[in-house]
């Protein structure tokens, strides 16, 4: 079985971050990419702030902090990846971005070596085909807040082979998380079932149905959500939902995918939800 200890991670936005932070918790060397210093250390600062909250909780030492942090170096070059026992890609969800990026990959890391996406709407398989070794392309999808949430969606590409698979699967549970496969279709499993419950809370709204805080309150006591989707929706990012559900309806081609339009006119304002101050609810003052 592959053994890791340093783990490549592309991308230190929101997963990017989370997803350095889980692994460098977790005791590997983390070496985190974007495309400018800014970036990587705006990832790094998120970090710093998310465990300093266990700090302050006395669930972690300052010294334990100081050593997680310690593992984390950061990079604006793809081809330092190259020390890399897998890598992790997080970066935007644009197919040039990331056909480029594995592109690249491929070229610098060392024959074997394991590449994994966490996009949460691209194709793996398509992903996979980039590349000269598509039987070391997998899925690996965190949740968001990613050292909170328990799951990792794994999904196997058409050519994903098994020692591939079965190394993620047990890498994914030394992180404490629980790894749950599915295969590579549009949305996968979690975003094809999340986005349409979401999609229809907007329509509701839409439609008149119910106030934004009717549609959450009941959604969140009625059927024991953490959230109401109206808020989730703000949490992922409207254009993320956008984006999901326009892969959702062109690799599907049923129209039960169709964005609701008013979620298209939110994106298009500009209101893209919390990263934004303003979607279904204003963020501005908090
Ligand atoms: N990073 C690290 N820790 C965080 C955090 C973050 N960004 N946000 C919250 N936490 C921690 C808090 O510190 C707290 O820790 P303790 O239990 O140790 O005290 C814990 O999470 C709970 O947080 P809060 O008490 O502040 O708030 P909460 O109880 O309301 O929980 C929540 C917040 C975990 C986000 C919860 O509301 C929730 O589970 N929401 C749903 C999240 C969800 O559905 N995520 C999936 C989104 S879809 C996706 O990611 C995939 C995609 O492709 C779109």
């Amino acid at each position: 079985m592959a053994e890791f200890k340093s783990i490549g991670v592309i991308g230190a936005g929101q997963m990017g971050n989370g997803i350095a932070h889980v692994f460098a918790q977790s005791g590997y060397q983390v070496l985190m990419q974007d495309v400018t210093e800014a970036f990587a250390a705006k990832g790094v600062a998120t970090i710093d702030k998310n465990l300093q909250r266990g700090v302050d909780k006395g669930k972690l030492t300052a010294e334990e902090k100081a050593a997680v942090l310690g593992r984390i170096r950061t990079t604006t070059q793809l081809e330092d990846l190259a020390v890399c026992d897998i890598v992790i890609e997080a970066a935007t969800e644009k197919w040039e971005i990331k056909k480029q990026i594995f592109e690249t990959l491929d070229r610098v890391c060392r024959p074997g070596v394991i590449l994994a996406s966490n996009t949460s709407s691209i194709s793996i398989t398509k992903l996979a085909a980039v590349t000269k070794r598509p039987e070391a392309l997998i899925g690996m999808h965190f949740m968001n807040p990613v050292p909170v949430m328990q799951l990792i969606e794994v999904i196997r590409g058409l050519a994903t082979s098994e020692a591939t698979f079965e190394a993620v699967m047990e890498l994914s549970k030394k992180l404490g998380k629980t790894p749950i496969p599915c295969n590579d279709f549009p949305g996968f499993v979690s975003n094809r079932v999340l986005l349409p419950m979401i999609n229809e809370a907007i329509y509701a709204l839409y439609e008149g149905v119910a106030s934004v805080e009717s549609i959450d309150g009941i959604m969140k006591l009625g059927m024991n959500h953490p959230m109401g989707p109206l808020t989730l929706a703000d949490f992922i990012g409207l254009d993320t939902c956008l984006f999901i559900l326009n892969v959702l309806h062109e690799g599907l081609g049923d129209p039960k995918y169709r964005p609701c339009p008013l979620l298209i006119k939110y994106v298009d304002a500009g209101w893209l939800g919390k990263k934004s101050g303003r979607g279904f609810y204003d963020y501005s003052k908090a």
